[in-house]
């Protein structure tokens, strides 16, 4: 039997959903992705992918799922018997992303541990890789996989676990209470801490200043849309399915912004704090801006540690609440990864939360043991490069196919408009229909092209 689950009150929806959004994604990876785009001229198509593309996703999605009250399996089923496979794509998808997502909040917990003697010394770069991944030596790995981050691991898939067997009101919502004022705080110490530097003018400006011959540039729009849909957890499941457990006439418009400016604001802001560290290591190190940080996925991991290093007062304290920022943002959404596969096998099955969380978290803590082996960090950029590129953009064509098309943009704006404050227009359904298809379109046929070339 499928049970039947809400949301305490709408906050706690919000702070839900918001605490899936704001995750790795805002901080780790939103300021590589801006510092490898140039910053300045990654905000501008930023802002426009999330108007055009975003925030009206965000808005299908919820009213999909407050409508269909089910996981995205169960959702497209009720639509027609012959689209459920629809909706096991995005599942499949999460489920991947999860695997590795867990593994990165592992190496943060690790992080905090380090921080604490400041342990990746002089050179945090040739510690990530050595040291922490240990890429090179055997010392601490045993038949190839690195104890200390494999028990990191177990520890992230257990409080994951915990949270999701106790529901969505009674685990979700209430560590999303916990989490998400917690890591606002963390965000606004370390923020603080990042604009008052010397020299951070000089990064923020990097950051802030538009830079408009890159609008020119398809592989910064490209960047722009991914990290829109990353950051927003569009496309996969996830928001479906926390929509299901809204109450009967919950809004669905206003609660799509909040959650979208909510999310996107906190990116901004954490932007400015970031790029303020990054422009006084540069004057520290008397380095050309672009040459301050080279590596991309590394960026919080090695970028952080060496200002970290430089900091001239509370470094230690600094490095620990910089890592348990990234651990909280990050358990706050991977929660709603195993919620929307956990949901799923609950809709098909009809397991109970107990027996499909189980299932899920020892699955996954099985897939998660590639990423902590010597070739760890291969197969995530590829696995992540695949998942992002090819899987998520095309669950967002063929979502916006089935939806905007098949069952019409119009039929689902004629059920969200009646229930919320705002009304949205006739925009909504041409950003559905045809414009973001023929974004993502594109986009996948650009990626298509640079695998060829
Ligand atoms: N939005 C999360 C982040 O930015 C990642 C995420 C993706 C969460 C997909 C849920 C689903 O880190
Ligand atoms: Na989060």
């Amino acid at each position: 039997m499928s049970e039947e689950n809400q949301w305490g009150s709408r906050l706690g929806f919000i702070l839900a959903t918001v605490g899936s959004a704001v995750g790795l994604g805002n901080i780790w990876r939103f300021s590589y992705v801006s510092y490898e785009n140039g910053g300045g001229a990654f905000l501008i198509p930023y802002l426009v992918a999330l108007l055009t593309t975003g925030i009206p996703l965000l808005i299908l999605e919820f009213s999909f799922g407050k409508k269909m009250r089910g996981s995205t399996v169960l959702a497209y089923k009720k639509l027609k018997k012959k689209w459920e496979w629809v909706g096991w794509w995005p599942v499949l998808s999460v489920f991947v992303l999860l695997t590795y997502y867990v593994v990165i909040i592992s190496w943060s917990l690790k992080y905090i541990y380090y921080a604490l003697s400041q342990a990746w010394g002089a050179n945090p770069e040739a510690f990530f890789y050595s040291e922490h991944l240990n890429l090179t030596s055997g010392i601490e790995s045993i038949g190839g996989i690195n104890i200390t981050i494999l028990l990191s691991v177990v520890a992230i898939w257990f409080i994951n676990y915990i949270i999701v067997y106790n529901g969505v009101e009674k685990g979700i919502e209430k560590a999303s209470k916990i989490f998400m004022p917690l890591l606002a705080l963390l965000m606004l110490i370390i923020t603080v801490r990042g604009i008052t530097l010397p020299g951070a003018v000089a990064g923020i400006n990097k950051f802030l200043e538009p830079d408009f011959s890159q609008l020119l540039n398809s592989k910064v729009w490209l960047a722009a849309y991914g990290q829109i849909f990353f950051t927003l957890s569009v496309c996969f499941g996830v928001m479906i399915t926390y929509a299901s457990y809204l109450p009967k006439d919950s809004d669905i418009v206003n609660n799509s912004f909040i959650a979208a400016l909510a999310n996107c604001g906190f990116s901004f802001i954490v932007g400015i704090g970031v790029f303020g560290i990054l422009g006084y290591m540069a004057t520290q190190t008397a380095t050309p801006f672009e040459d301050v940080v080279t590596q991309s996925i590394g960026l919080a991991f090695i970028a952080f540690p060496k200002a970290i290093n430089m900091l001239p007062a509370f470094s230690t304290l600094f490095g620990v609440l910089f890592f348990s920022a990234l651990v909280i943002a990050g358990i706050s959404s991977s929660i709603s990864m195993v919620e929307a596969v956990v949901k799923a096998l609950n809709d098909k099955f009809a397991w109970s939360r107990r027996k499909a969380s189980t299932i899920v978290a020892l699955a996954g803590l099985l897939g998660s043991l590639i990423f902590t082996t010597g070739a760890g960090l291969y197969f995530l950029d590829i696995i992540d490069y695949f998942n992002m590129q090819f899987s998520i953009v095309s669950i967002g064509i063929i979502q916006c196919i089935v939806l905007g098309w098949i069952y019409k943009a119009s039929k689902l704006r004629d059920y969200f408009n009646p229930i919320s404050n705002f009304q949205i227009g006739s925009w909504w359904d041409i950003m559905i229909k045809y414009f973001t298809p023929i974004i993502l379109g594109t986009m996948l046929i650009l990626s298509l092209i640079s695998e060829i070339k």
